[in-house]
């Protein structure tokens, strides 16, 4: 693997990418056949949470557990950052003792930063603008389920924020076709937008029926992500027409694959009729953070050629 850190999804070449998820549904395969995969005996992760989380704890904690390492969980209660202590240093000190960092935090550059102050891999576990261990897992769910990503087109409808910014270019780096729909004003931020202004792969929309149609694949997020919450009650407002419902679904190819990062918030972008119909493919996005998450660590932090 080229990257040394993943900050971002454009950190991954197509090569990259396909490098990953070649070794996480290795991961996956050992792990249904008892086989231990020990890649990372004796190493551990630093794990820096800015904002709440279920999955990307506990597939990162449990992954480095399940390669032969550890991890440890820094909050801003228990952590002298959260008291000030500046990025600079306790990116200097913690290189010193572990040997890859994971942050979930909201400025981007806080990542860059750390990875730039700092000696060992770094991997983004979410910012406002990003979260590439997320589209890692959903690439692999539907090549799972699709048997294939290039050539197939897929559509997100709703805000254009962190998850949709790293679909729409790990999508695209994969050789799929993208269509978003959301309202004006909810646009995915303008550095993807420049990014991909040139490629015949991506279509920005306003009407969610046009993206879906015989898409392969649907993605949704909550209408109001972490950070977000004191202006939920307009962005409710502005994104109801974007609802993943079973009438849109029904103008998607009929093995329609559907994708929700999770947590969901059922009533809102997606219908609980639409989620218990996908939830099978949902779950299994879920699951796949953990094998996706296991072959990004094992690249970036075990023993490189
Ligand atoms: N999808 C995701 O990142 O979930 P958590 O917020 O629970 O980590
Ligand atoms: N867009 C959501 C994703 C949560 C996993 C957020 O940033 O809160």
């Amino acid at each position: 693997m080229t990257a040394k850190h993943l900050l971002k999804m454009s950190d991954l070449t197509q090569a990259d990418i396909m490098e990953i998820l070649a070794l996480a549904d290795q991961m996956k395969f050992n792990q249904q056949h008892n086989l231990s995969h020990r890649a990372l005996e004796g190493k551990t992760l630093g794990m820096i949470f800015t904002k709440a989380s279920t999955r990307t704890r506990v597939s990162f904690e449990t992954g480095m557990f399940q390669l032969g390492g550890h991890a440890i969980n820094l909050t801003p209660a228990d952590a002298q950052f959260g008291r000030g202590e500046p990025i600079e240093d306790t990116a200097g000190v913690l290189s010193r003792y572990v040997n890859g960092v994971m942050i979930r935090t909201f400025a981007q550059k806080d990542v860059e930063d750390f990875a730039r102050y700092g000696s060992v891999p770094v991997i983004n576990g979410l910012t406002d603008d990003e979260h590439p261990c997320q589209i890692l897992a959903d690439l692999m769910t539907v090549r799972e389920h699709l048997a294939t990503l290039a050539g197939l087109t897929v559509c997100w409808v709703g805000d254009g924020n962190n998850v949709c910014g790293s679909l729409i270019v790990g999508a695209l780096t994969c050789g799929m076709k993208i269509r978003v729909a959301c309202p004006e004003g909810y646009d995915p931020r303008p550095d993807v937008l420049e990014r991909v202004r040139n490629n015949p792969g991506f279509t920005l929309l306003r009407d969610p029926r046009e993206a879906a149609e015989g898409a392969n694949a649907v993605f949704t997020d909550v209408f109001a992500s972490m950070g977000q919450e004191d202006d939920a009650p307009k962005r409710l407002a502005d994104l109801a027409g974007y609802q993943v419902n079973m009438e849109l679904l029904s103008l998607c190819a009929k093995n329609v694959v559907v994708q929700h990062c999770l947590p969901a918030h059922r009533g809102e972008e997606i219908t609980a009729e639409a989620f218990a119909a996908h939830a099978k493919e949902i779950y299994d996005e879920a699951e796949n953070r953990l094998h996706a998450q296991k072959a990004v660590m094992a690249l970036l932090m075990g023993e490189r050629d």
